[in-house]
């Protein structure tokens, strides 16, 4: 789409009005000001007007690196939330597809879609997340093969599924799973008698946590990323 047709598409202002303010310097693209009005707006493209972020109507599938110490929820009364950290105008509707502790930083999907994010977190569809683990103890052979097998979690009846991992160095590990039960990560490696000091998620799906967003910034997905689940 051309710039001043989106900018007429998601402001009130007309076609011609449009062409104006991107004349004037007004309109941001990916961080640059942009004044060509028939610049090609993808669909993950950064557009401002006076500062304010604008959105395409219809559904909003977005990806967050998400900060340390901001809680994976719409509303908290106590703490700040991962919908605090975007534009007013994004927010609604928006919920989160897979939920991370609030000490996990990394790769988190917000959309406004809910058989999206229901094919992204349901078991059935196993859809794997890759983490970075590090640990407090050096991780042992003995903890990979347990990994790796399928392991029993403390209060759980089930064993995990097997998981992929990948030793990275003595104290960190990339883990995949495809389940999401609660505290999972920290769990598995609580029952191979370690300890989760920090954990990153890099991956989920064929999506991966952009490289260029600094801890607390989002982009929308492009089409291949929001396509890439099953
Ligand atoms: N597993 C955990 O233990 N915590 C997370 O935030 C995600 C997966």
């Amino acid at each position: 789409m051309r710039l001043d047709q989106f900018i007429a598409s998601t402001t009130p202002l007309s076609r011609k009005e449009a062409k104006r303010v991107i004349g004037q310097g007004r309109v941001i693209v990916d961080g640059q000001p942009c004044r060509q009005v028939s610049t090609h707006i993808s669909t993950d493209a950064r557009v401002t007007l006076d500062d304010e972020f604008l959105a395409l109507p219809g559904d909003r599938y977005l990806m967050l690196n998400k900060p340390e110490g901001v809680v994976s929820a719409t509303t908290d009364s106590d703490h700040p939330t991962v919908l605090d950290l975007l534009p007013a105008n994004l927010r609604q509707d928006l919920h989160i597809a897979g939920r991370l502790d609030a000490d996990t930083t990394g790769l988190l999907l917000l959309t406004s879609d809910g058989q999206w994010s229901h094919r992204v977190t349901s078991p059935r569809v196993k859809c794997p997340k890759t983490y970075r683990v590090t640990l407090s103890d050096p991780v042992t052979e003995t903890a990979l093969q347990q990994l790796r097998g399928g392991m029993e979690l403390r209060n759980d009846p089930r064993p995990t599924k097997p998981a992929k991992v990948v030793r990275v160095s003595d104290y960190e590990i990339k883990l995949t799973i495809a389940e999401g039960r609660y505290h999972q990560v920290k769990r598995m490696l609580a029952a191979t008698g370690n300890r989760v000091e920090a954990l990153h998620r890099l991956s989920i799906g064929a999506i991966e946590l952009d490289s260029s967003l600094p801890p607390g910034a989002f982009r929308a997905l492009t089409e291949e990323e929001i396509n890439s689940i099953p």
